[in-house]
């Protein structure tokens, strides 16, 4: 199957990327390796993906020229949008960035799939749209209309807006929200890179909240795992659906939004501790207040997804970190 992956230069995206490769399906994959964090190592996850069925297009979501060329050049069957400007803190500096990649961009995007008939539409969402519920597990049957970043804001209204292209359109489309997700090849603006890097140097690390917060740390294979099977899960249209009665993860559209998670949350601290072990030194700790933006606990129902793929994240944060190590040790050779 002819697949476009967006953001596959990213820490998923060229995870997923190999993920379909390795399936022996064909894959264009677009990134605009912008600088948010070092473009080398956006280089070299894309040196790895070492495949004749890939094809690699530098050009931004937000151009929309670019975007409508791209796919009335390519005839894709099914999409993977990836593409994004994440982060919850740079989002409070730099709201506009958020705008054009994660508004527009994802507008361009549901536009392809509308005038091309894609047959599956599947898009990062993220953990951070549970904002202000404080109900653990976070479901997907609970309403999350109360967002405490424009990060989360503009994630919610990819759900809205995929929401609106299934209704009117008939396209089926499939919302991730990725819980925390960490591994080999990860992202630099992340908690377990900076500590990593801050250790070796011999820094000390700042640890927010005093440590008081626990995430659903997600290993990055289980990531695409779980993103692989669902892109055979096409959203069907449940006729029986109501505002009143139903899930606010499904609909009377061909929609689905599923939780990608390792529902097994870990304290800041126990994460710190794990990667203390695997570095074999122990970090000095710059205690801090909260910051803005923040949520304190992530935890996530991956009831609903086990249902349909019959997976579910569960790599043990230990041997996650240990795997992430080596590969930090190896890749920056220290
Ligand atoms: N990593 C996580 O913990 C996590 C958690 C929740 C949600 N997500 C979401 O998952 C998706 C992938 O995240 P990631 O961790 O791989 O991030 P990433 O930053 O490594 O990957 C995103 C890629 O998109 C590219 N990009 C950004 N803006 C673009 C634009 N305007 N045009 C074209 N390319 C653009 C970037 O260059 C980058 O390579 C994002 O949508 C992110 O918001 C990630």
């Amino acid at each position: 199957m002819n697949y476009l992956v967006t953001g596959a230069a990213g820490f998923i995206g060229s995870h997923v990327s190999q993920r379909l490769l390795s399936a022996g399906h064909q894959v264009v994959g677009i990134d605009n390796l912008n600088d948010y964090y070092d473009v080398n190592l956006k280089h070299a996850r894309l040196d790895l993906i070492q495949s004749p069925n890939f094809t690699f297009i530098q050009c931004d979501l937000a151009d929309r020229q670019a975007i409508a060329a791209l796919f009335e050049e390519h005839a894709f069957q099914r999409v993977i949008h990836l593409a994004a400007q994440a982060g919850v803190r740079y989002s409070i500096d730099n709201p506009h960035a958020y705008a054009d990649a994660n508004l527009v961009g994802h507008l361009n995007i549901l536009e392809g799939c509308r005038h091309h008939k894609i047959e599956h539409l599947l898009y990062a969402s993220s953990s951070s749209v549970y904002g202000l519920n404080r109900k653990l597990p976070f479901s997907t049957d609970d309403s999350v209309d109360h967002p405490v970043s424009l990060y989360a804001a503009t994630k919610k209204a990819n759900e809205l807006m995929s929401h609106t292209y299934s209704h009117l359109y008939g396209i089926p489309t499939t919302g991730l929200r990725f819980f925390t997700v960490y591994g080999p090849w990860g992202r630099p603006d992340m908690a377990l890179f900076k500590f990593t890097r801050a250790i070796i140097a011999g820094e000390s690390i700042d640890v927010y909240n005093n440590g008081q917060m626990r995430r659903d740390f997600t290993y990055i294979d289980d990531i695409a795992e779980s993103i692989f099977r669902l892109q055979d899960v096409i959203p069907q249209p449940d006729e029986s659906w109501t505002v009143e009665t139903g899930s606010p993860a499904t609909s009377s559209a061909p929609y689905r939004v599923y939780n990608i998670g390792n529902s097994q949350p870990v304290s800041l601290m126990a994460y710190i501790e794990a990667l203390e072990d695997a570095l074999g030194t122990t970090a000095r700790k710059n205690m801090l207040p909260m910051q803005p933006g923040d949520v304190l606990d992530t935890s996530a129902d991956t009831a609903a997804l086990y249902q349909v793929i019959g997976f579910k994240p569960q790599t043990d944060v230990k041997e996650g970190i240990k795997r992430f190590v080596t590969w930090y040790r190896e890749f920056y050779r220290v």
